[in-house]
């Protein structure tokens, strides 16, 4: 029997059976959905039939509005409500979407004209019915002219049960409890959200499932989705393993799917229409830039050229990444700039997977911002599974490195590799497949006078710091 004609099945029995008794059904006859139904409620049964699977995610989020990611398990109506009160007194609500088939049943809604420096709560309208736990909540960012200080959270590198170069887990983390007892203004997941290696469109749409799902056997983080994806607004790249293999770049055969994918399920600022995933955001007076790291990708072992580049492959100059890159950092009044690079930007670390094939580009990035006077640049990685903090002095721009929030290894580099950091490293790469886990997360705070950095581990003890004065 195929879906539709089982639901069809399923609703005429429920609709005759209903007709029949004259009573009403009770709200939780509807798994995820508080359906009141009567008389009248039958054409609702019937629309009520679909059910909240994910979410929501809360992204894309400035100082008026947000994007919210759900999903249903069938075709739908989906809607947000937002209030400031938990209570959602004087609740508004979102304009509709539709989930479908063809986009495996997601929607991203759009909140517009809130409020900056708001708390917001959420639930989510399943066809006109608030879905069961679909209750979030976060907070708008403060208008663009704001002084206001601001903390964020890094976590990156994602272990997931079993899966792709990942080896098997056995114990959870408390990472992210840490990361929510911080309270950041949000929380940036790094790439390899897990390292599966998708191959599939399928395969790429199930891992967002999996890691949006509070009890999932293939990833031990139960707190993840309650503490992080719901009450924080998040920011997202990706890296190789979420994007089609190790090391991988844009001659990937899955490199559309997976942009698909990422597309329907992660919540994002405003996307190039070039394919690729990079974009900007601001957070009061500070400007944050989210690199794609793999789209446009020349192959690491491609013979270094003057062309060879990591950001713009395609040679798509103008309308390439790297020049809006450049371009965006040279227009920036930001007090702090802040570049969010999966790929570990200094050198020294020797990895063949990171800027160290591509050193000519890295050059010109550090000289254009050199040549331009451009201040306060910090660049943000992750990859090498472990924690590093350089004040710019080894890496050229300022580097921080946040280690993943639960994997069983620590490093991704072998021993004589981990490179020169002008703040240390946290953990060890000796021996890398049988040493211990240096799990952790990283907590940026902007001020008007310094970036203050910390690398902690999952127990929220601070292992490094590095503080950057501001430059006027
Ligand atoms: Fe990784």
């Amino acid at each position: 029997m195929n879906v539709q004609h089982h639901k069809l099945l399923r609703c005429g029995v429920l609709c005759v059976w209903i007709a029949l008794c004259g009573l009403a059904v009770p709200a939780d006859s509807f798994a995820g959905v508080h359906a009141p139904l009567d008389a009248a409620g039958l054409v609702r049964a019937q629309e009520t039939d679909a059910r909240l699977t994910h979410g929501p995610v809360i992204g894309g989020v400035t100082s008026q509005g947000a994007v919210i990611f759900v999903r249903t398990d069938s075709p739908a109506t989906v809607a947000i409500r937002y209030a400031t009160s938990p209570d959602m007194t004087g609740a508004q609500t979102s304009e509709t979407r539709a989930t479908a088939e063809d986009a495996d049943m997601t929607a991203l809604v759009p909140l517009n004209g809130l409020a900056a420096g708001t708390e917001y709560f959420i639930d989510a309208l399943v066809n006109d019915v608030v879905a069961a736990d679909s209750a979030a909540r976060f907070k708008t960012f403060p208008t663009e002219d704001s002084q206001a200080a601001l903390q964020f959270a890094i976590t990156t590198d994602f272990g997931a049960y079993g899966e792709g170069d990942q080896p098997p887990l056995d114990t959870p983390t408390n990472t992210f409890r840490q990361i929510d007892a911080a309270n950041p203004d949000f929380v940036f997941i790094g790439g390899d959200f897990d390292h599966r290696n998708p191959h599939t469109l399928d395969e790429k749409r199930q891992m967002f499932k999996d890691l949006y799902s509070p009890d999932n056997p293939r990833a031990p983080m139960p707190e993840f989705v309650p503490l992080i994806l719901r009450r924080y607004p998040v920011a997202h790249q990706w890296d190789d393993h979420d994007f089609y293999d190790n090391d991988a770049d844009r001659t990937a055969p899955g490199r559309s799917f997976a942009a698909q994918a990422f597309r329907e399920f992660f919540p994002t600022y405003p996307l190039p229409n070039n394919g690729a995933l990079y974009q900007s955001f601001r957070y009061g007076q500070n400007d944050f830039f989210i690199l794609d790291n793999r789209y446009f990708r020349d192959p690491n072992h491609e013979t270094p050229s003057r062309s060879k580049s990591m950001l713009d492959g395609e040679d798509l100059k103008k309308a390439g990444q790297l020049a809006w890159l450049k371009r965006r950092l040279k227009q920036s009044n930001a007090r702090w700039k802040i570049i969010f690079s999966s790929s570990v930007f200094n050198l020294s670390t020797r990895k063949s997977d990171s800027w160290v094939p591509f050193p000519r580009e890295h050059d010109a990035i550090v000289n254009f911002v050199r040549t331009n006077n451009i201040k306060n640049v910090i660049v943000i990685s992750g990859d090498i599974h472990a924690g590093a903090l350089d004040n710019g002095t080894n890496a050229g721009l300022p580097n921080v490195v946040a280690p993943g929030p639960n994997l069983k290894y620590c490093f991704t580099v072998p021993q004589d590799w981990p490179g020169t950091w002008s703040n240390g490293i946290y953990g060890s790469s000796k021996n890398v497949d049988n040493a211990i886990p240096c799990n952790g997360f990283g907590l940026v705070k902007l001020t008007e006078r310094a970036a203050k950095i910390r690398i902690l581990d999952t127990e929220g003890k601070t292992k490094l710091k590095m503080n950057i004065k501001w430059q006027p």
